[in-house]
């Protein structure tokens, strides 16, 4: 037969030729994935001994501070570079003004400083947001239209912000979605001496339906209810906005954006990582977690390939650090492999 001139260079071209075998695979491959790339989210409560399952997170759980000291040993082992802590608060801890967040022996302040004293070398990042602390769920302080105040809340969180510097948080990471919060907490931490406290801003955080497992995990659903985010999470549709937001973070003094959720939103990591080439961060959030988990436990999908498929491609789009519930998983899937 003879070639038909609508096959192109081929056979001088044979894309498959690299793909025939491992080594040239191997030579090939743009991407990796490390443990170097991966934060744990973790979930912190009080008291003593407790450990609690979240029904909709598989495998993650609520530690009291010693027994997160515990699993953050296994953490260090592993290499895993830092970890993000969310608080569950209690309801005695819940209030307008979310009081709570800003008390220097809080239970996030306790836990960043038990954490600093026992593992120096594990990078702590803290959630700067109010909604643990509110008994409406918001992220900040309402009015009597439930309306989130900006100006206001930005002052709580800068409190906040000052109480984990304090307590020792290397990074000081603002969730809330305020105007002007990066500024305002990057003049305080200047102005208190705490001049290495990195911020990792929470720059395109949309409004999002994916949220909800962690909603669950931190005891926030409820208060919410019917309510939503609109007024300060980014609306789904736009990509220009993210660009502007981050921007924006960047000139106020963040260290480092991010980017959330994570697999919906790989245009954006893109982008954002192009326009800007700073620091750039992905959130595979609570409801991406879910899903995965979801048709693993039925036998749908291939667990660890699909995890670490699932990471790669945070990586590929540009991502240099993946906050994920899969850390630890990926993790130990790492460092099997490479033995
Ligand atoms: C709130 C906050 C949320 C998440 C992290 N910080 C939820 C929200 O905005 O309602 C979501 C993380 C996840 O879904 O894994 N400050």
């Amino acid at each position: 037969m003879s070639k038909s001139l609508s096959r192109g260079p081929f056979p001088a071209t044979r894309m498959r030729r690299m793909r025939a075998d491992d080594f040239s695979r191997r030579l090939m491959r743009e991407n990796r994935l490390s443990v170097d790339d991966l934060i744990y989210p973790m979930f912190v409560l009080d008291g003593k001994n407790q450990r609690e399952a979240v029904a909709s997170m598989p495998g993650v759980e609520r530690f009291s501070v010693d027994l997160l000291l515990q699993e953050a040993k296994e953490l260090v082992e592993l290499g895993i570079p830092a970890i993000a802590l969310f608080p569950v608060v209690d309801a005695a801890g819940k209030s307008e003004l979310a009081e709570e967040a800003y008390n220097s022996n809080g239970l996030v302040q306790r836990c960043v400083s038990a954490l600093k004293d026992r593992y120096p070398e594990l990078g702590i990042i803290t959630d700067v947001a109010l909604d643990p602390y509110t008994t409406h769920g918001q992220d900040g302080i309402i009015d009597d239209k439930g309306y989130v105040l900006n100006d206001r809340t930005v002052d709580t969180l800068v409190k906040q912000a000052l109480s984990h510097a304090r307590a020792g948080a290397d990074v000081v990471a603002p969730s809330d979605m305020m105007d002007g919060r990066i500024g305002d907490v990057r003049q305080a931490l200047e102005a208190a001496g705490h001049v290495n406290t990195r911020i990792l801003a929470y720059s395109a955080k949309y409004a999002s339906s994916y949220y909800g497992p962690f909603r669950d995990a931190v005891g926030s659903a409820g208060n919410l209810g019917k309510g939503h985010k609109y007024s300060y999470q980014m609306d789904p549709a736009n990509s220009d906005e993210a660009l502007h937001e981050c921007a924006l973070d960047l000139q106020e003094g963040a260290d480092m954006i991010m980017v959330k959720p994570g697999m919906p939103y790989l245009d954006i990591v893109r982008r954002v990582k192009d326009e800007l080439a700073a620091p750039t961060y992905v959130y595979q959030v609570s409801g991406e977690y879910a899903m995965h988990c979801a048709a693993f436990e039925k036998g749908w999908l291939d667990r660890e390939a699909v995890i670490m498929e699932s990471l790669l491609a945070f990586k590929r789009a540009g991502a240099d650090g993946i906050l994920t519930y899969f850390a630890k998983a990926a993790a130990i899937i790492l460092r099997d492999h490479a033995k």
